[in-house]
């Protein structure tokens, strides 16, 4: 219930000289730190989609697999269903999926169920909000081809979290484009892992943003997860 000195101007009030309405809101308040604070962590599960450094053999895959981070269940191997730019970028050479539909690639990932506590941890690692944005996307369901552990049906749509660029150097169009990403692929920009950072690179990444912003969403608090992380996409 600390959760409750997020509102400042719960605790300047006293109670006896709300008014009726200051009431209900107040208990609005308290049921909505009741729900974030109790019920969200025990029962809260997302499917998010990594295209990037976390999927199966890449160099972050061990964060997805410390239980210390919370749980990620692999449940299937997907594509998006509209082409996407997904270019290596920065200095330490991090792929991004540019929020531009219709250029690039259908890109290849993984789909993953995470509970509150992994979700908190991937929107931290993940510098979300200022480096990457978490929004929805619409996924197609790959055949479990490569290791035939797939939980959801094979060809289905499903729609699933993922970090992505929201806004960028335009730039950025102008690199090449992947359809699977591969650390070790023969574009040769291996990805550098920076560690001692908590999180990416997101000095650079403010800047970058400022230059030219092409797209920023609203941010919309959907209840769970950390709120300013969470972002809606009106076009999908
Ligand atoms: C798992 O994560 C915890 C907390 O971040 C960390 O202390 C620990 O070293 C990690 N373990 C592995 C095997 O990476």
């Amino acid at each position: 219930m600390s959760r409750l000195r997020n509102y400042p101007h719960f605790e300047r009030q006293s109670v006896f000289s709300a008014s009726q309405s200051d009431l209900w809101t107040m208990k609005g308040f308290i049921i909505l730190a009741f729900i974030v604070s109790v019920i969200c962590p025990a029962v809260y599960m997302q499917d998010v989609f990594v295209y990037g450094t976390l999927k199966k053999g890449q160099p972050n895959y061990f964060r997805m697999e410390n239980t210390s981070n919370g749980q990620a269940v692999f449940l299937a191997r997907a594509r998006t269903v509209e082409p996407y730019p997904l270019v290596i970028a920065t200095k330490h050479n991090i792929p991004f999926l540019l929020n531009a539909p219709g250029t690039g690639q259908r890109v290849y990932g993984e789909i993953y169920r995470v509970d509150q506590k992994m979700l908190e941890f991937l929107d931290k690692f993940e510098g979300c909000p200022q480096f990457y944005q978490r929004t929805k996307i619409q996924l197609e369901v790959q055949d479990g081809d490569a290791e035939g552990e797939n939980t959801l049906k094979p060809g289905s749509i499903e729609e699933a979290f993922v970090y992505r660029k929201t806004t960028y150097e335009s730039e950025w169009l102008q690199k090449p484009t992947y359809e699977s990403y591969d650390a070790n692929g023969d574009h040769g920009l291996k990805y550098i892992d920076s560690d001692t950072e908590s999180t990416p690179d997101t000095s650079s990444a403010t800047q970058q943003n400022t230059a030219e912003p092409i797209i920023m969403r609203d941010s919309v608090y959907t209840g769970c997860g950390t709120a300013q992380c969470d972002m809606t996409n009106p076009q999908q």
